[in-house]
């Protein structure tokens, strides 16, 4: 379980604050997947780098399976991040001199893991780029480069993945089947998923949808879906 208590984020700039984040509380269950909204600024990314433990709060704390991560060195949580968790970054940040296949292993070698490449491989075909491996993030459209930024997160079969705006840059199509794919590896892998994005379209295919403005959650709810489709989120 993530849990956010009282989280507060504050950005100082000379003589000047600036509150991003404000007394945040929610807690996401396990193989949940649930969706942060709000405006550009409104503190999307700020959060979701204070989930995953990439960033400190500057008051109140994010728990991840009864561990607060503010009590944790910056060594171990790094350590909690390798074992636990993915991020599907809002620019997709793989590595132009390397190709989709070495891409995807670089997580994979750095836990020294022998079947690296054969790992790598299946990964991108379960993103449906089995015939696109040896291609270079140039070479690979907008969308493709998004599947590989997931399988890239899926590497370490992480409990926890957290994704910024996975549909941002892409078309609506393109978009409504990275959605899917996300959907598809939250059910079959029980990965506990957390999104941020503009798009409600997106965030209503979530079971909460959280609602952030001008650094508040201002609304916070389950949304209504068909039961089925609840069910096989829930697992
Ligand atoms: N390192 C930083 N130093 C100072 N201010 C920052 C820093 N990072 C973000 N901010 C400010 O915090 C606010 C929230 O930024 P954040 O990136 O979390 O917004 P967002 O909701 O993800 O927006 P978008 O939808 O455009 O991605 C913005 O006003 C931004 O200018
Ligand atoms: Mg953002």
């Amino acid at each position: 379980m993530l849990e956010a208590r009282q989280l507060g984020k504050e950005y100082r700039s000379g003589d000047h604050t600036l509150a991003v984040l404000r007394d945040v509380n929610f807690t996401i269950p396990d193989g949940a997947c649930g969706a942060g909204v709000g405006p550009s600024g409104s503190g999307k990314t700020t959060l979701l780098g204070l989930l995953a433990g990439l960033d400190v709060p500057s008051s109140g704390s994010v728990w991840l399976d009864g561990t607060d991560l503010g009590q944790l060195s910056e060594d171990k949580r790094a350590q909690l991040r390798g074992a636990k968790v993915g991020f599907v970054f809002q620019s997709f940040q793989l590595i132009p001199t390397l190709t989709a296949l070495e891409n995807v292993q670089v997580p994979l070698e750095l836990r020294g893991d022998d079947g690296a490449p054969a790992r790598a491989r299946e990964l991108l075909a379960r993103v449906g780029l089995g015939d696109r491996v040896d291609h270079f993030p140039n070479q690979l459209s907008g969308g493709e480069q998004q599947r590989v930024a997931i399988a890239r997160a899926f590497s370490n079969a992480p409990r926890l993945l957290f994704a910024d705006e996975p549909t941002g840059n892409l078309d609506s199509e393109t978009g409504e089947r990275i959605v899917e794919l996300l959907l598809t590896l939250n059910r079959e892998s029980g990965t506990t998923i957390v999104l941020v994005t503009h798009d409600l379209a997106l965030a209503g295919r979530a079971q909460r949808i959280i609602r952030l403005a001008d650094g508040l959650v201002v609304s916070d709810a389950a949304t209504e879906r068909p039961r089925s489709a609840v069910a096989s989120l829930a697992g």
